[in-house]
């Protein structure tokens, strides 16, 4: 093990970096840490794309310009990369052509050291925060900072980005109800979240979906024709639906996509939404059409509740840093500002509860989620 001398709250340089997928307010995050950093004296040195930056050792000095005009642009300044893990990095292939992948973390650590950063601020979901409380556990200080547009990040209950997907999500339902109306179709909008529905369940309310389809309620044909077809009967000119890309049938399995084989969460989740709407034209006669939304839910101007969010856990990160409290992750619970062990959010998910307000909301104001729940 590498030996270290970091120590807080006395850290004058630190690294900051950005992991897993891209998302509204990242930016946000960055320049908040930034700015309280130089605020303080403190250096800040940003590592490019996520972990694989760190391996590679490319590392650049952030001031104050880098950071000017950013709070409401999408992705990140530092670029991301969700298949680097420096606990199982790849290094070649042996004589078979199979790959080879060595545990680099004590190289990175000695990267860190080079740059003379002396504590790290990770920018991340799951796969980040589980590397990041590795190098906890071999002494780097570590303060983590949760983001995802799936909200499914346990240990806090909102990340930001994901208030900016709900934004475009039900902007998109807007959109297609005037086509749905128009021609008496069934819309489908497959929204992303992976195994959570929080982005279909949000979206759905706030674009008045009259079925929302999420990975926690398996659901059955049977109960999407019935809505479809009680709504035509009734003399409604449409029909709406909101499904979670991770949504499976009653007995099922989710649609998968693609595989990546190369990132630690190899399944990419897609194509429930084309299968629901055939099935539906189909079945019920009822025309439809679906639109897949896939990353123009990661994309564009986060939403200003997501630039506020990502100011104040940045923030925080430096707060607790400068406590000397790290081996954290800043999180919202109970809607106050708090942290959690960093290790929180390692090999879980924090999923919709059946229970959910929102859930119980929507199914009480005729909201059908194709369980044949009535309330
Ligand atoms: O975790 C964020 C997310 O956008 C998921 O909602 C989605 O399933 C996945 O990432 C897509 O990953 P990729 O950008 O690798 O296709």
């Amino acid at each position: 093990m590498t030996s270290l001398a970091f120590t807080c709250p006395t850290v004058r340089r630190i690294g900051i970096l950005t992991g897993g997928g891209d998302c509204p307010g990242l930016n946000a995050v960055i320049r908040a840490v930034v700015r309280d950093a130089l605020h303080c004296g403190i250096t800040c040195v940003g590592i490019e794309d996520g972990y694989l930056g760190l391996i590679e050792g490319r590392c650049r000095i952030l001031q104050q310009q880098d950071v000017s005009g950013i709070l409401h642009v999408g992705g990140t300044i530092l670029g991301s990369n969700n298949k680097s893990n420096p606990a199982r990095h790849k290094v070649g292939v042996d004589a078979a052509g199979k790959a080879i992948y060595r545990d680099v973390l004590d190289e990175c650590i000695g990267t860190l050291e080079k740059h003379g950063v002396e504590a790290l601020v990770t920018i991340g979901g799951d796969g980040t925060h589980t590397a990041a409380a590795m190098f906890a556990r071999k002494g780097v200080p570590v303060i983590g900072v949760p983001k995802t547009i799936d909200n499914d990040i346990e240990g806090t209950e909102i990340t930001f980005g994901f208030q900016s997907a709900v934004a475009t999500a039900t902007l998109a339902l807007d959109q297609v109800r005037t086509t749905a109306d128009s021609h008496h179709r069934a819309m489908v909008v497959e929204v992303m979240g992976r195994n959570a529905g929080w982005i279909a369940l949000h979206a759905g309310v706030a674009g008045a979906a009259d079925v929302i389809l999420m990975p926690e309620v398996p659901f059955s044909l049977e109960h999407v024709y019935a809505k479809v077809r009680d709504r035509s009967e009734a003399g409604k000119r449409s029909s709406l639906i909101c499904v979670s890309e991770g949504a499976k049938l009653q007995g099922g399995q989710q649609v998968v996509a693609r595989r990546v084989e190369t990132s630690p969460d190899p399944i990419r989740l897609g194509g429930i939404g084309k299968f629901l709407a055939e099935k539906i034209e189909d079945d019920t006669g009822v025309e439809s059409r679906y639109t897949i939304l896939g990353h123009t839910q990661r994309g564009g101007t986060p939403v200003a509740a997501d630039r506020v969010l990502g100011t104040l856990l940045g923030a925080h990160a430096m707060t607790l840093l400068r406590q000397g409290r790290v081996g954290r992750m800043v999180a919202i619970q109970k809607g106050q500002l708090t942290d959690v062990d960093l290790a929180t959010p390692a090999g879980k998910q924090r999923l919709v509860q059946a229970e959910d307000p929102l859930i119980l909301a929507a199914r009480n104001i005729g909201t059908a989620f194709g369980d044949g729940v009535v309330m």
